[in-house]
């Protein structure tokens, strides 16, 4: 038998014990001209899902086929502007989001750019590669999010520190179970990865089939004793159904002494977080019990671990700096303590949305422009720092465009009588450009201040009910191809700054 076809018995031996579920979602190979199959799952080209950057492949080899290509944005003048992915995804489903990123040396630079990922209208984190990619590794990076309307998106942006284009080499969105971390209030919070560690190990990372969502659960040895010998417990039931494999090692002490983790591995930002902490013994004839601290702050005291497994978690727990979790023995325990595995995700705060009558209008407008700005896909007004070019939002609860402004834009095409239903639109400004077509009906707009649309190629006549708008105070329709007459009751509107001519065809009114 030769050794290829060995590995293949092997790994057939191994699906068919565990059979674990299929994965659910969508694998996304940013700058791919064709699909793959990777380790038996679809991958997925980009093109569907996004219609500006351009698709490169890396020059340098790689092993993972996934990381031979990416997806490049255009940084110069696009400073908080973003680019953005839009998925289809399932109403009120949770997914895990993973985005990947290997840079390859695209930009010919040696260190990658730094720049912002941003999921719907709230800003994700910073995506600086520069370690991991001095390392020959690519990056990822994690995030668990609800699904509040049939699309999604993920969205890249320059930031200030951004010094050559941003990319991005894949994009997973993964549907996971409803009981996974569900003690979080994911209509108000979405989950930030920071780490997911399985103690103890030191092989590969663990990883679907072994986790059935793909969450990866990577090694961290520490310092202490490992059991080497596969652990029989018999958890089940925890709600973040973690792999049973993470059971299988553990980071313990042979004494009756404290566990002393610097873990997470990294300084945090001051911020909330979401911890859970796994713990199963391999032996019931032992008394296991401990006190378990995060930074000296109780977080869990007598904990009894026994081959049924425990699993401890803090929805909203306050973090900064370096963390430090003990594990005490508790008064009278005859063993050490234990620890399997950890997560730990920052707690983000969803921006909100746009209203959606806003952004469904808006939709429209685009798709009645022949070439409309090339960042008006996510969220029109978040988060915050990157609305859509020419767009203006209010402040409050209530999001709704307020200002339209893509004056000198070289756009084309018409202007949607849909801009009707943005109620909230105190200024429209869409002079000098090429736009075609008649005026719409824009009577529903009672916050109408301002409406500028000189030096375009706007044909028919102006709509009299244009009149009917009370605060309208400026009206530009010069240099059009404008026909009819001016109707009386804007000429005669008091307050009204109106521009009509050069530049139309009007019939002179017919004499008193
Ligand atoms: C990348 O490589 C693929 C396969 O060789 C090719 O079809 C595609 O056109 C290339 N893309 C670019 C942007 O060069
Ligand atoms: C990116 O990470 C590198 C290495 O950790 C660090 O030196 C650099 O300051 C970071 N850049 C930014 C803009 O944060
Ligand atoms: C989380 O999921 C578990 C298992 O389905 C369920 O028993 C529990 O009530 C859920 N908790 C919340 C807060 O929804
Ligand atoms: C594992 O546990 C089962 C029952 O819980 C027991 O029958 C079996 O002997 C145990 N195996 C080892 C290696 O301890
Ligand atoms: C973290 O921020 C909170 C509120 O902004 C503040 O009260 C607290 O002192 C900060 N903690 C640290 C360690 O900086
Ligand atoms: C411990 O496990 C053994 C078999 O593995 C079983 O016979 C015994 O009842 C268990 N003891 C307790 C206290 O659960
Ligand atoms: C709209 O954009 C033009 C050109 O960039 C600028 O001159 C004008 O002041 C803007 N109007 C508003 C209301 O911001
Ligand atoms: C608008 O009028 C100009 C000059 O009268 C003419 O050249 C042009 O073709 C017209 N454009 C449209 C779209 O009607």
């Amino acid at each position: 038998m030769s050794f290829l076809s060995l590995i293949f018995f092997f790994s057939l031996l191994s699906l068919s014990l565990s059979q674990p579920p299929p994965l659910k979602g969508l694998l996304i190979d940013c700058g791919a001209t064709t699909g793959s199959i990777i380790d038996g799952r679809a991958w997925v080209p980009d093109a569907a899902f996004i219609c500006t950057g351009t698709p490169k492949n890396l020059t340098t080899p790689v092993l993972n086929p996934i990381l031979s290509t990416l997806r490049s944005f255009p940084s110069t003048n696009n400073l908080r502007k973003k680019f953005c992915y839009v998925v289809p995804v399932y109403r009120n489903a949770k997914y895990l989001i993973r985005t990947t990123y290997f840079y390859g040396g695209i930009n010919d630079r040696d260190s990658p750019p730094v720049f912002d990922q941003i999921v719907d209208g709230t800003f994700w984190s910073v995506v600086n590669t520069t370690e991991d990619y001095a390392n020959g590794m690519s990056s990822y990076f994690e995030g668990v999010f609800v699904a509040h309307g049939k699309t999604m998106s993920l969205c890249i942006a320059a930031n200030t520190y951004t010094d050559s284009d941003p990319f991005i080499t894949a994009l997973e969105f993964l549907i996971v179970g409803d009981s996974l971390y569900n003690s979080t209030d994911f209509g108000k919070y979405g989950l930030r990865l920071v780490g997911r560690h399985a103690f103890g190990l030191s092989g590969p990372i663990i990883r679907y089939p072994d986790d059935h969502f793909n969450r990866f659960w990577e090694p961290f040895e520490g310092t202490y004793s490992a059991p080497t010998e596969n652990r029989n417990v018999s958890v089940s039931a925890f709600w973040n159904l973690p792999p049973l494999k993470i059971f299988e090692r553990a980071l313990t002490t042979t004494k009756v002494q404290p566990i002393e983790l610097s873990w997470p591995p990294m300084s945090l930002p001051n911020s909330t977080y979401y911890i859970a902490l796994y713990f199963a013994d391999d032996r019931n004839w032992s008394s296991r019990v401990f006190d378990v601290k995060i930074n000296n702050v109780p977080y869990y005291l007598n904990l009894n671990v026994t081959p049924a497994g425990a699993c401890v978690f803090a929805a909203r727990w306050p973090l900064a700096g370096a963390v430090k979790i003990t594990l005490t023995p508790a008064i009278g325990s005859n063993t050490g303590p234990l620890i399997n595995a950890g997560e730990v995700f920052e707690v983000l705060v969803l921006e909100g949305r746009t209203t959606t009558r806003d952004v469904i209008a808006l939709e429209k407008v685009k798709d009645s422009l022949k070439n409309p700005p090339l960042d008006w896909n996510g969220d029109p007004c978040l988060p915050r720092q990157f609305p859509w070019t020419g767009i203006l939002c209010s402040e409050g609860p209530q999001i709704r465009v307020i200002a339209l402004n893509l004056t000198n834009m070289g756009l084309s095409g018409s202007l949607s009588p849909t801009i009707s239903k943005m109620t909230a639109l105190t200024d429209i400004w869409l002079g000098y450009n090429s736009l075609t077509g008649s005026i719409p009906d824009l009577s529903s707009m009672k916050m109408l201040k301002i409406l500028r649309l000189e030096n375009n190629q706007l044909s028919g006549e102006i709509p009299p009910s244009l009149g009917a708008i009370d605060g309208l105070c400026e009206l530009f329709l010069q240099n059009n191809n404008l026909t009819g007459l001016v109707p009386k009751n804007l000429e005669e509107k008091p307050g009204l700054n109106l521009k009509t001519s050069p530049g139309n065809n009007f019939v002179s009114p017919p004499p008193p």
